[in-house]
């Protein structure tokens, strides 16, 4: 007699949240942007890990794709139109659609504004803002033929409350919010969903630059008491990229511990 349940392997592989999407993550080769691809891949998603470090990126999606899943690592500079083309076009000619796009890539270029020079105010706007519009036109005019899609821009607390040091920073990542809701109502007629995160103090090579003094200063305006994993920053992704979020556009989820309250 025939066993009547499917085999487990293919009952477990059934259960992904993206199972059959395609997702592109920006500065994917470390950090959270690693996290998010890491845990769209266990969803069943395929995986483009972007990142202007392209031996990196190779790197993270070799070792993610060792467990099993469709993971590549391509080079890409967030801030040229013609690169950002080009990665949302590999997605759709390698896995055949792009579902998911992850707006995450970033720098920072800390210092007091009497400090700052106004290459460093453009640089920060330029890979946070630019990268994040060029990301979702170039994902947009995809989904937009395939009536369906999710898009997340990776903005910060910093973009909410300012934080000394970081008026560049700060900027963008406001700015990644209105890009958001003017995006979300310019494309929610076609299916295409625009969210956003602030993160709050997440534990990184970005915030590991952190002085001690600054981040012992954040660590007390945080009511949980302790800075996030990238992982947990993962699991918010993964609600906004899934169906989870069906009904959910235009919206900021802050990921901070209860920062801010
Ligand atoms: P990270 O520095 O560990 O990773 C950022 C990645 O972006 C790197 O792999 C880097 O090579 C890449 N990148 C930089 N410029 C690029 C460009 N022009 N084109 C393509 N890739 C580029 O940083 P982390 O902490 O993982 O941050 C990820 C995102 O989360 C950033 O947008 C950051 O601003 C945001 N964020 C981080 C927080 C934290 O506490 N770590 C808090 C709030 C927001």
């Amino acid at each position: 007699m025939a066993f009547a349940f499917p085999h487990v392997h293919d009952w477990l592989s059934g259960m992904g949240m993206l199972d059959g999407k395609v997702a592109v993550v920006t500065g994917a080769a470390q950090g959270i942007g690693l996290e998010i691809a890491r845990r769209f891949l266990s969803e069943g998603a395929a995986v483009v890990l972007a990142d202007v470090n392209a031996e990196a990126a190779e790197k993270s999606a070799a070792e993610l794709s060792s467990g099993g899943g469709r993971a590549i690592g391509v080079r890409c500079d967030v801030t040229s139109e013609e690169e950002v083309n080009a990665l949302t076009q590999r997605a759709v000619d390698e896995f055949g659609s792009l579902d998911v796009m992850v707006n995450n890539a970033g720098i920072t270029r800390d210092a007091t504004m009497r400090k700052m020079p106004l290459e460093d105010f453009r640089a920060v706007l330029d890979v946070h803002v630019v990268g994040a519009w060029l990301g979702t036109k170039a994902a947009a005019a995809i989904m937009r033929e395939q009536k369906s899609g999710a898009i997340i821009n990776m903005s910060s607390m910093s973009g909410k409350y300012g934080n000394v040091g970081q008026t560049n920073y700060s900027s963008a990542k406001a700015a990644m919010i209105g890009l958001t809701k003017s995006s979300a109502k310019e494309l929610a007629y076609l299916g295409i969903r625009v969210n956003a995160i602030q993160p709050g103090l997440i534990r990184t090579a970005m915030t590991e630059a952190m002085p001690q003094k600054a981040w012992d200063e954040k660590m007390t305006e945080i009511p949980m008491g302790r800075a996030g994993e990238p992982a947990e920053v993962a699991k918010v992704a993964l609600f906004l990229a899934s169906d989870l979020s069906s009904y959910v556009t235009g919206g900021v989820i802050e990921v901070g511990g209860g920062r801010g309250m």
